[in-house]
């Protein structure tokens, strides 16, 4: 009897054929629909593996449902839909799918400040409905990024890659961190400040802090309060680290300038979510990873992971 591994969504078939020898795979298929909770209960109950991503909440009754559950491999960085505690309790690995997904991540970000600071979806989409009647000089306008300051909130692996991207821009680098990143401060120029006083400074906050009981809504009414007018909020991280009813009040009456959001609090994003009625919000769909590349990096990183385990091996990325 071959292991059975579940996998939550539509993977690529190159990817999913390396399994095939050695387990018995079974895949979500639609790439439109989540898989129905009802339908992921029946499943774990009867695998040995279980592939997830970001979206799928792998609470206690999930973990306690999968008997013979082994492993829980994530595809992605974050881990904070996953109950760890209970995975642990019953000695189910956890796996995630870090480092290759640095690199694409900062580049989303960085399109993100740069569109949502220059106004560029609103602009394109303007001009695809018949909007652009005359050239007008303070039509469109928004704010600079070369040789503005930008504050890191999370200098983790991503942060790090978004700051480096910065300097090309001639930024100022300012970051906050649990600690402090001193290798590279003397090699780049970043400089350390406490959130108070990198809110007040930067002129584009960028939130990557990983989502934990300590970060959630760790930008709130008084954050944002501390910001300046004229600043943006860049969201790539998780949605609950902002707090959406005090951005959507921030952002209404003019307390701070912008905001670009790659997540959200609930995903999908309602199509009614008050923040998508925003002039000056950017909004896209949780892609920071989604390069072809990268996607795919993270698959084989998944597939690894469960091969790791059932060959008597220790995985590489255990949570
Ligand atoms: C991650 O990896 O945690 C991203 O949010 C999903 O790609």
């Amino acid at each position: 009897m071959k292991p059975k591994i579940f996998i939550t969504r539509k993977m690529d078939d190159r990817v999913v054929a390396t399994l095939q020898d050695k387990f018995d795979v079974r895949m979500w298929e639609s790439e439109s629909e989540p898989v129905p909770r009802a339908v992921l209960l029946r499943e774990v109950s009867e695998v040995d593996a279980l592939w997830t991503v970001v979206s799928d909440r792998v609470d206690r009754e999930l973990i306690e449902t999968g008997k013979k559950l082994r492993i829980v491999a994530n595809m992605a960085v974050g881990y904070n839909n996953i109950d760890l505690e209970a995975a642990k309790e019953h000695g189910v690995l956890v796996t995630n799918t870090p480092n290759v997904l640095t690199e694409t991540t900062a580049d989303l970000t960085f399109a993100l400040l740069l569109a949502t600071a220059r106004k560029l979806i609103l602009a394109e989409s303007e001009l695809r409905n018949g909007n652009w009647k005359s050239w007008s000089p303070m039509q469109f306008t928004g704010m600079d990024v070369g040789g503005a300051t930008l504050g890191i909130v999370g200098m983790g692996r991503i942060g790090e890659a978004v700051a480096r991207r910065a300097k090309g821009f001639n930024m100022h680098v300012l970051y906050h961190n649990r600690n402090r990143k001193h290798d590279a401060e003397a090699e780049h120029g970043f400089e350390y400040r406490e959130l108070d006083q990198l809110l007040e400074e930067a002129d584009f906050v960028v939130v990557l802090t990983p989502y934990t009981p300590d970060t959630v809504g760790l930008i709130s009414e008084r954050e944002l309060g501390l910001m300046k007018r004229t600043a943006v909020l860049i969201n790539v991280s998780r949605g609950g680290i902002v707090d959406e009813a005090a951005l959507y009040n921030a952002l209404t009456d003019n307390t701070i300038w912008a905001a670009g959001l790659d997540v959200f609090e609930t995903e999908p994003v309602p199509p009614d979510h008050p923040l998508l009625s925003l002039p000056n919000v950017t909004v896209l769909p949780h892609i920071g990873s989604a390069s072809i590349k990268t996607r795919l990096a993270m698959m084989n990183l998944n597939a690894q992971a469960i091969m790791d385990v059932f060959e008597g091996r220790e995985p590489k990325n255990i949570v």
